[in-house]
């Protein structure tokens, strides 16, 4: 049976360059059999956070945050795919997470980091790495760091040169682990209520 794994992504930028790293992770994923969608912050467009979802009266909040917290409620697992701005993490995809926390609660998320350059967004990675904690994920051991972007995906998401191969042959591992753990909170989920 298919998990539902969502994938995160937030540029808003007109050029943006990590929209083909997300497609690419979606199109891996669903190759395995899940059941992915991919949720660009850019097409959603939140406006910067006034109200957290929970703070709206029951049935009152916006229909985008109504949809997006069921979808964030029913998925098993999460995959955010950032990239860098000045050592930090991309406003866009942090104003979107940051409407929501127990809606997050008890799922494994994994982080997929990118930037123009070969240090592949490790700065924004480890800041993620907290603030998903911080959401109540389980933050899974591996990532994907892809870097210079444009050296290793085409503009149609497929990898080239030496940097598309050596991403071919982290994905398989990296999938694994995710899906491990998407499949072990899935069970516990099924044998016991999440205590709070
Ligand atoms: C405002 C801004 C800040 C940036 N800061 C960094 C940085 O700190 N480290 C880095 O490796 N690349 C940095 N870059 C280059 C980005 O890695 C590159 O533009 C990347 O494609 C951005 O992702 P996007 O195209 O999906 O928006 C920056 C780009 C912008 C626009």
């Amino acid at each position: 049976m298919s998990n539902r794994i969502l994938v995160f992504y937030g540029s808003y930028r007109s050029d943006r360059a990590g929209i083909r790293l997300a497609e690419f992770v979606v199109q891996r994923l669903r190759r395995r059999g899940e059941d992915v969608e991919l949720i660009d912050a850019k097409a959603i467009n939140l406006p910067m956070l006034d109200r957290m979802y929970k703070e709206y009266p029951k049935g009152q909040a916006p229909g985008a945050l109504e949809e997006l917290a069921r979808k964030i409620r029913a998925a098993d697992g999460f995959v955010f795919v950032t990239g860098e701005y000045n050592w930090g993490v991309q406003p866009g995809l942090k104003n979107l997470t940051d409407h929501f926390l127990e809606e997050w609660f008890w799922r494994p998320a994994a982080i997929v980091s990118y930037s123009a350059g070969r240090l592949s967004g490790a700065r924004a990675a480890t800041a993620w790495h907290g603030t998903l904690s911080e959401m109540g994920m389980v933050v899974v051991s591996s990532t994907i760091a892809v870097g210079p972007i444009s050296q290793t995906l085409s503009v149609e998401g497929m990898p080239t040169g030496e940097a598309g191969k050596a991403l071919e042959h982290a994905f398989p591992r990296f999938a694994d682990d995710l899906m491990w753990w998407v499949e072990a909170g899935k069970a516990q989920r099924q044998r016991k209520a999440p205590p709070y």
